[in-house]
């Protein structure tokens, strides 16, 4: 999303404005120009040459510095950025755009933009809660301009409470949508990630290696288009993504109720996850004792919930995905016909870059009109940019019926 596009950092007077140095680096390594514009106050907190050393770029400070002018120009700055970030945004910040006041050169590069802009506030508790400053939160979310939430925690003047600058992976992640086509917008997405675990006793599971990269990737991309995204998501070490209902489950009779319920109000079903087929046909309260045995495992059959969703589909655009390490152009197909499915991704999981816990796949897509397409090896972002890519085209072709529910 961010490869060659233009991005303003304004960063403000607050402490977070050493984190703004980290959100930098992501950007640029995401292949984004970055130009920095800072007020006077941030620089007490950091110095333009750390942003200018980190952004390749000159840092702009100066609404009248006449060489900055002929080079850039603050409007030139405004009318050429893709996105405009404000990352601390402090309520003096925040209140001087409410009232329209564009006395230095990043509010004027936010008053002159006609980029998408998002303000991530970052203060004290009270100064946040002040009805004044969500007043002016308010009204400049009515102009359309983008927020984040502050996050509880520790503040830098001792107190706790909300008015933390969210992590800098959190902004690179919620500014991305801004940044794409809209052409999910209005639509809702299911995704499912991880694995399930099926409980033996208290400390022991049934499981796979699913790490939910895949479907975490998914997820990001469907939100990227403009979809409202609903993520089911098995046991994994992933923190949940930015403006995507998250709903954790652990075992697949736990994604079965998730799924089913969920599944009402979407347009589109990608099945990402790794459900255990099988479970322990009983979960003993207490530790098993090594004494105790068991020596062999009594099983029962999971539900299978992309099944049970393409018997009863109607208008819902199903997506599987088919993990094989053998016959996998038989397999996939017969996956797709026998789940009724309009698509299914299969990945070969015995090749090392491609499948489990990797940050790579290798895939394949088999459409219901019978085409497959061969991908090559990509990282999992570009293989679920590549999936949505292939969803918005395979919904023009389905005929209409299934907008926002
Ligand atoms: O999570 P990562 O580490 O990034 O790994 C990604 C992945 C390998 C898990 C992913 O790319 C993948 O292949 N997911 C599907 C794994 C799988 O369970 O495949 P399957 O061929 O066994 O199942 C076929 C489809 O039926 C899948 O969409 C699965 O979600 C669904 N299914 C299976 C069993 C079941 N009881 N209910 C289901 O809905």
């Amino acid at each position: 999303m961010y490869a060659e596009k233009q991005v303003v950092l304004g960063v403000s007077g607050g402490i977070a404005a050493y984190k703004a140095a980290a959100l930098l680096r992501l950007l640029v390594r995401a292949g984004a120009d970055v130009h920095v514009v800072m007020t006077q106050n941030a620089q007490e907190f950091i110095t333009p040459l750390t942003f200018q050393t980190l952004s390749g770029n000159p840092v702009h400070t100066n609404l009248f510095n006449l060489i900055q002018e002929r080079e850039i120009g603050h409007i030139g700055l405004a009318d050429r950025a893709d996105l405009v970030l404000i990352a601390p945004a402090t309520a003096n910040l925040i209140g001087k755009v409410a009232s329209g006041l564009a006395d230095d050169l990043l509010t004027t590069t936010i008053m002159a933009t006609k980029a998408p802009v998002l303000f991530v506030p970052a203060m004290n508790t009270n100064m946040w809660e002040n009805p004044v400053c969500q007043q002016n939160r308010a009204k400049l979310s009515d102009y359309g301009y983008h927020f984040m939430q502050p996050v509880h925690g520790e503040l830098a003047c001792g107190w706790q409470g909300q008015g933390k600058m969210p992590e800098p992976e959190d902004i690179f992640d919620c500014a991305q949508p801004l940044l794409g086509t809209q052409d999910l917008g209005g639509k809702t997405v299911l995704v499912t990630a991880g694995p399930t675990r099926e409980e033996l006793d208290p400390v022991r599971f049934l499981s796979n290696y699913s790490s939910g990269k895949m479907g975490y990737a998914v997820a990001r991309a469907a939100r990227n288009h403009g979809a409202k995204v609903i993520l089911v998501s098995g046991p994994v070490h992933l923190t949940a993504p930015q403006n995507i209902e998250t709903i954790r489950v652990q075992t697949a009779n736990e994604m079965h109720a998730a799924v089913i319920t969920h599944a009402k109000r979407a347009d589109v079903v990608i099945k990402a996850a790794a459900v255990a087929d099988y479970r322990p046909a009983n979960r003993a309260d207490l530790k098993t004792k090594k004494s105790q045995g068991p020596t062999s495992l009594n099983l029962v059959q999971n539900p299978d919930i992309l099944d049970e969703l393409g018997q009863n589909k109607q208008d819902l655009l199903l997506v599987g995905f088919a993990a094989e390490t053998n016959d996998i152009r038989q397999n996939a197909k017969a996956k797709l016909t026998q789940k009724n499915l309009d698509l299914i991704v299969a990945n070969d999981v015995s090749l090392d870059d491609a499948g489990f816990d990797v940050e790579t796949n290798i895939v394949r897509f088999f459409s219901a009109d019978g085409t497959i397409e061969d991908l090559p090896k990509m990282s999992k972002d570009e293989v679920a940019e590549a999936l949505i890519k292939k969803l918005v085209t395979l919904m023009g072709q389905k005929p209409e019926g299934r907008s926002g529910r």
